[in-house]
């Protein structure tokens, strides 16, 4: 990875910007772009010099090989305003350092650091206006890595684009949020590319997550392709069950991407004297828990989604309850994460980062 570089960004600003056409009081998640989009093209063999532009269209040869060989890459962050109108990010380095995982994997070459840091801050300077103040809501980031080489052979292309992209957003999910342990269909596979953020891998979550939702599902809890017995993640969520007084999440690995959400989860929890146990969890003994009332809450975690309560779940033919329980570990957690996010309490990890 080239850390030398330290690129002077191009910013080209925008005399139309669009920020009145959006009610920021009623926030949908991810469907408004902010007025710029910091963008970065890789060709002969080294990424080019870097431009913010308004946000706008881009063109491609219909021959490019991100349409149909599907080499692309994301990270999902977010960026906070404080009461004071500081704007934060949430352990950005790890999206960074995540995303050129995640690039290795899919053979697309690696970004340099100031790359993605210089762009982001100079992105948010630049659209900060866009950063919802109110509660629950910030500033989706979307950074993706995608091939532009063209041509009809597989094989990796020779020129790729680096965007990021910004949406003023409210809450992923609305409602009560139903989950299906599917046995059937897989999202991963041990040698895969499960654990990397692959757009592939969404497409092929989308279908098995229709027919969930035509039975009332919101979302399919995936588990493990070769035994279909244990308990993976969610859809854009890594998944944590507490079963008595013990929070239990499944290890990372090949087929599960490494949150960060998750990990944040784990320090908080185990801070807060919470006994927590990461290891492999059967379908079975969930059910089991259910059964005896001993499973008391099972939320997921993610950047878009925060902490979510599921409410309930099926599996097979049957639909098991979630108790709606005070004092939950869910409520306290997210509101730990979220008051360090939005600087409301002291930092002890080190998580959070202020754009200067
Ligand atoms: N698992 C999957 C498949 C996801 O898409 C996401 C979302 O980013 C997560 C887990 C949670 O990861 P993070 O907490 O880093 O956002
Ligand atoms: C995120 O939580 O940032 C994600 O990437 C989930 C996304 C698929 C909406």
């Amino acid at each position: 990875m080239n850390t030398a570089v330290s690129p002077m960004i191009k910013i080209e600003k925008t005399n139309n910007s669009k920020i009145n056409e959006v009610d920021f009081d009623n926030l949908p998640f991810g469907q408004h772009l902010s007025d710029h989009m910091f963008v970065c093209d890789y060709k002969n063999g080294k990424w080019q010099q870097p431009h913010i532009v308004p946000y706008q269209n881009i063109s491609l040869d219909p021959s490019s090989k991100i349409f149909h060989y599907g080499q692309s890459v994301f990270e999902g962050m977010k960026a906070y305003k404080d009461a004071r109108g500081q704007v934060l990010l949430f352990r950005p380095l790890d999206n960074q350092n995540r995303l050129n995982i995640s690039a290795k994997r899919l053979a697309i070459p690696e970004l340099p650091e100031e790359y993605f840091m210089e762009g982001l801050k100079a992105l948010l300077k630049l659209d900060s206006d866009w950063i919802p103040t109110s509660d629950g809501s910030s500033l989706y980031i979307r950074p993706f890595i995608f091939a532009t080489g063209n041509g009809f052979h597989a094989s990796p292309a020779d020129t790729y684009k680096f965007i990021i992209a910004c949406s003023p957003s409210g809450a992923y999910f609305s409602g009560k949020l139903k989950v299906l342990i599917e046995e059937k269909y897989s999202r991963s596979a041990n040698g895969g590319v499960g654990f990397a953020k692959a757009g592939g891998n969404y497409a092929g979550q989308f279908y098995p997550t229709q027919l969930a939702v035509e039975k009332g599902y919101q979302q399919v809890i995936w588990t493990d392709d070769n035994t279909h017995e244990y308990i993976e993640e969610a859809g854009a969520m890594n998944i944590f069950m507490r079963i008595n007084d013990t929070l239990i999440t499944g290890p990372t690995s090949d087929r599960i991407l490494d949150g960060i959400t998750r990990k944040s989860v784990i320090t908080i929890a185990k801070d807060e004297g919470i006994k927590v146990e990461v290891r492999k969890i059967k379908v079975k003994e969930v059910i089991e828990a259910s059964n005896n009332g001993s499973l008391k809450e099972m939320f997921g975690s993610g950047t878009a989604a925060v902490i979510s309560p599921i409410t309930g779940f099926g599996y097979r033919d049957n639909d098991f309850e979630l108790p709606e329980i005070e004092n939950s570990y869910a409520a306290l957690i997210k509101k730990r994460i979220t008051d360090i996010q939005y600087n409301r309490a002291e930092d002890k990890f080190g998580w959070r980062y202020i754009v200067e």
